[in-house]
């Protein structure tokens, strides 16, 4: 009884893992991502997973393939501080309507960390997706929210933020991020 317990006790500790972030450049982040087939206790653990991922780096976007997973999944949280946590878990989203305003804000990527462009965007959109439980949802999104899912949803099509900049930028950032992953492996 008590080795069981003791053992519940350590898979429950275990329940939510931090997964290890892939840096650009990686084939993995290239990759468009098959959907979902089945919102399963797997894909639950894998959402789970990046949400705390995704605190812990902190970020407020976090899609599946750069944690390793080529899977059309993503989580994000765009609340301000104050307004408390919104984990949100994303699967097989689509983007179903976009508004013809555009809008540019700055983004970064905790793949391509430290580094920050301007990106033009729809500035809402009406997402469809599976949330955890598997069930069918549709959110009107604007703001960051918007900016985070339209760059999240890109991730699942092996895009980058970066892929919207001037080749002669995005060059320089790739060719600093290949330095930044040399540093990391020597380290
Ligand atoms: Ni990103």
């Amino acid at each position: 009884m008590r080795v069981v317990a003791a053992f519940w006790v350590l898979n429950y500790v275990n329940a939510m893992t931090r997964r290890s972030i892939i840096l650009h450049p990686d084939p993995r982040l290239k990759k468009t991502c098959p959907p979902v087939e089945t919102v399963d206790d797997d894909i639950r653990a894998l959402a789970d997973d990046m949400l705390e991922t995704m605190y812990e780096a902190p970020g407020v976007g976090l899609a599946a393939p750069q944690v390793g997973v080529l899977k059309r999944v993503f989580v994000m949280d765009c609340n301000r501080e104050d307004a408390g946590k919104e984990p949100t878990v994303c699967i097989n989203p689509e983007i179903i309507s976009a508004s013809e305003v555009m809008v540019t804000s700055e983004e970064g990527c905790l793949s391509i960390p430290d580094i920050y462009d301007d990106v033009t965007r729809p500035e809402t959109v009406r997402l469809r997706f599976l949330d955890r439980n598997g069930k069918v949802e549709e959110r009107d999104l604007d703001g960051l929210w918007s900016t985070c899912a339209q760059h999240e949803l890109d991730h699942l099509n092996g895009k980058l933020f970066i892929d919207y900049l001037g080749a002669v930028r995005r060059t320089m950032i790739t060719n600093r991020m290949k330095k930044v992953k040399k540093e990391k492996a020597r380290a």
